[in-house]
């Protein structure tokens, strides 16, 4: 039966604590009010500074139909900017990355510096002021060495996050990791599949072996903290604090980021995620020995980051388009370490490789049922509670879109 219900009636109707009707996925008007109004007004993990340790180190990052080159300028300071010519709108950087003093348009050749002004453009007429047509600015931040940005001018405020997370993200020396890998997994299904499925441990014990055999989040909450109370002795010996900051996106104050912290315990004999819970990286920052957990960290919607004793993985979640989405995972290590030496890009991949690939393919299941017409929404578990509060906050923000509100 054909729903064709306001918007903003839809979203009073939602069940609370049921999945999402429908038309949340589907619906093309609702994906435009997604892109306008969550995907475009938050910040996006783009990154590390070590990625861009020299002046004229760039790099391209896309999201949905938006692309941005990030590049640190010959001042030393990271900047961003819309990938689109002031000319007639061509994309100005196809490279993925690398080291540049300028970016030349493909198509008709004008010429920007690495601080987005517009240096060169052949035969334009008299009264042509260059200074008017640098490239636009695209916000960007630097959280503890994470990239993020932001493609809206008033975006929501960093700074608690930054002053709460200030404590164990130096525990970790984020400031001084550097990407050992990276890859792209594209997935084909809503955005929003593929974050309700990050945020939830539901899943992990029936899809993921090699995750749930070393992590403790696959258990219920009484048995999860039962394996807790044994690592917090652990955890004070190897120099880490107790921290749980329960700061999801959900109840932050209006234009301020939401964010989370917390560390949970590893089942007996993991150190860190590895195959046989033996190290696999030098200890990172200040750590003193490896205490048998892994934190969670989340930057907003749709950054998430996990960090063992020896390393770090950050997921980011972005659309493509309303049918299609993509994971992006960083390893980091120690800024030091050596790879070959210290730690092997394999070795330190296989558990997010072979755990994304599983999570790609329940996504496109979910998708490809939430799709059908006998798809209705069904009730929460107890181990989806992150994943409600993820979908809550985004009915929240689709409620204050104006033209919901109008
Ligand atoms: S579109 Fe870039 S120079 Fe013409
Ligand atoms: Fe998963």
């Amino acid at each position: 039966m054909h729903d064709d219900r306001p918007i903003r009636e839809l979203i009073a109707c939602q069940k609370p604590g049921w999945s999402l009707e429908q038309r949340f996925y589907t619906d093309p008007e609702i994906y435009q009010l997604e892109l306008d109004n969550i995907v475009m007004r938050n910040w996006i993990l783009a990154g590390h500074q070590s990625e861009l340790a020299q002046p004229g180190d760039f790099k391209v990052f896309n999201v949905a139909n938006e692309s941005a080159i990030i590049v640190r300028g010959q001042d030393g300071e990271i900047r961003a900017f819309a990938n689109v010519c002031r000319h007639r709108g061509s994309l100005v950087c196809l490279e993925e990355s690398g080291n540049t003093r300028k970016f030349t348009c493909p198509y008709h050749g004008w010429v920007y510096d690495t601080e987005g002004e517009l240096v060169g453009a052949r035969a334009m007429p008299e009264g042509f002021r260059r200074e008017d047509h640098s490239l636009n600015r695209v916000s960007v931040d630097i959280v503890h060495g994470l990239v993020f940005i932001c493609f809206c001018t008033d975006a929501p405020s960093f700074e608690a996050a930054k002053r709460d997370l200030a404590e164990p993200m130096a525990m970790f020396g984020f400031d001084d990791l550097k990407v050992a890998a990276t890859k792209t997994y594209p997935i084909a299904a809503n955005w929003k599949l593929s974050i309700e499925n990050y945020v939830e441990c539901y899943h992990c014990a029936p899809a993921h072996p090699e995750y749930a055999k070393m992590h403790t989040l696959m258990l219920d909450e009484k048995k999860r903290e039962r394996v807790q109370e044994h690592m917090l002795e652990k955890m004070e010996a190897c120099g880490m604090k107790e921290i749980e900051y329960n700061f999801f996106a959900t109840e932050s104050p209006p234009g301020e980021q939401g964010y989370h912290y917390s560390r949970t315990a590893m089942f007996e004999g993991y150190k860190t995620g590895s195959g046989d819970g033996e190290p696999i990286a030098p200890l990172l920052g200040d750590l003193k020995d490896y205490d048998g957990g892994a934190s969670d960290l989340a930057f907003g919607p749709f950054s998430f980051l996990l960090a063992y004793s020896d390393h770090v993985v950050g997921y980011v979640f972005t659309p493509v388009d309303q049918t299609h989405c993509q994971c992006q995972i960083y390893w980091l290590v120690r800024g030091d370490a050596e790879e070959g030496k210290d730690y092997n890009r394999e070795e330190l991949m296989w558990l997010w490789d072979v755990t994304t690939y599983a999570d790609e393919k329940i996504i496109v299941n979910n998708w490809t049922g939430v799709k059908s017409r006998f798809y209705r929404p069904g009730p929460f578990s107890a181990m989806e509670l992150t994943e409600r509060h993820w979908i809550e906050w985004v009915l929240h923000e689709l409620r204050r879109a104006p033209s919901v509100i109008s």
